[in-house]
């Protein structure tokens, strides 16, 4: 009896998996590529978060490509380990590590600083460090939700103290890393980002709500700097293996998308073509404030990132939260 019922349930879970291989193989295959040859020589470009996944496989196709590529990155050992596998897989000999944790204020005004200090031009910044988050709501030194101050606040403050730079190099980009899982947020209340609402926080919901975040912020901004010579886009990279579901807790990103990462998941060198698409293609040189995914403009998950209205909002509280002093403000 238990045999057979072990049976059904093994053949059932066979199946399953069979089913998402055939459906990976199919995914990975409609990925869409970066197709443009442009070089980068004489360009500089920073990946937040450049030390695993598809911030690593960019990364490495700029430094490729001729790009100065400066790696932003909390473990500055894991990152310099990676910048020589980068240096010795394309010949660059470009790549920099420079610290920046962004979930600290501390750390990216510190990071910002130097930047700011050390190099003559930015081209392209590309806002792609993230986590999935902690199973328990985790505020940081500086009074944060934990997930919405690495994927949102961080990049916010961060993207702010380079605008001067950007600016002055344009035509330059801002590329941010989002996700299609904003698509499940309903409500973004402006008052409880950091879910000080006793009982509010639930893992997975804040990533979503970090990655709505990320999409209000970039049309806010785009519309700031419209004519400005910067554009600003962001991009779903779709369902990559990479470390984030293991560093990751919660029942739907440790678990779920993790299994369904390793089944038909995209690799992190697919996942990285749209910031790659956006970063050097002639085709999104122009573009602002759009959405994109397998390296096409694509349509969003929910109306609620579309509201400029509440964009603002969110912008005027990110300033406060961030504590955005005047003569850091560069649009
Ligand atoms: N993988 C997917 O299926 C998927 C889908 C949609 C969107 N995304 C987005 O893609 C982006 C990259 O994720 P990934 O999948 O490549 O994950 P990953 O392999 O875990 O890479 C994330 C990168 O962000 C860095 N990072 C995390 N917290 C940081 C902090 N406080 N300060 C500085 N760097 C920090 C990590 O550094 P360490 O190496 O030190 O951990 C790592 O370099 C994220 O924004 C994520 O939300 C991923």
């Amino acid at each position: 009896m238990f045999g057979t019922i072990a049976g059904v349930v093994a053949a059932v879970l066979l199946a399953i998996a069979a089913i998402l291989a055939v459906f990976g193989w199919v995914y990975r295959l409609r990925s869409g590529r970066a197709t443009t040859a442009a070089s980068l020589k004489g360009k500089t470009i920073i990946v937040t978060g450049a030390s695993a996944g598809i911030g690593k496989e960019a990364a490495r196709d700029f430094a490729r490509r001729g790009a100065r590529v400066i790696m932003a990155c909390r473990n500055l050992q894991k990152a310099s380990k990676v910048a020589s596998d980068i240096e010795a897989s394309t010949g660059s000999k470009s790549v920099v590590v420079r610290e920046l944790d962004t979930s600290s204020l501390a750390s990216v005004r510190s990071f910002a600083a130097r930047i700011l200090a050390e190099e003559r031009r930015l081209d392209v910044l590309v806002l792609n460090a993230g986590i999935g988050g902690p199973s328990e709501r985790v505020l940081t030194s500086d009074n944060l939700e934990l997930t919405m101050a690495t994927n949102h606040f961080g990049h916010f403050l961060l993207a702010n103290l380079l605008l001067g730079l950007l600016k002055d190099s344009q035509p330059s980009r801002v590329v941010v890393v989002a996700s299609m899982a904003h698509g499940s947020v309903k409500t973004l209340d402006i008052e409880n980002l950091n879910f000080k609402r006793k009982g509010s926080f639930k893992t997975f919901e804040a990533y979503c709500q970090s990655k709505a975040c990320n999409i209000l912020f970039t049309r806010q901004l785009a519309a700031m700097l419209k004519d400005s010579g910067v554009v600003v886009n962001s991009l779903c990279p779709g369902l990559v293996l990479t470390e984030i579901f293991e560093k990751a807790d919660g029942l739907v990103l440790k678990y779920l998308l993790n299994i369904g990462a390793h089944l038909a998941g995209k690799t992190p060198e697919q996942g990285a073509q749209t910031i790659i698409h956006l970063a050097v293609s002639e085709d999104t040189a122009t573009i602002n404030g759009e959405f994109f995914d397998n390296c096409k403009v694509a349509k969003v998950g929910c109306d609620l990132v579309l509201d400029d209205g509440l964009g603002k909002k969110l912008w005027e509280a990110s300033e406060t939260l961030v504590g955005l002093q005047p003569e850091e403000r560069h649009y």
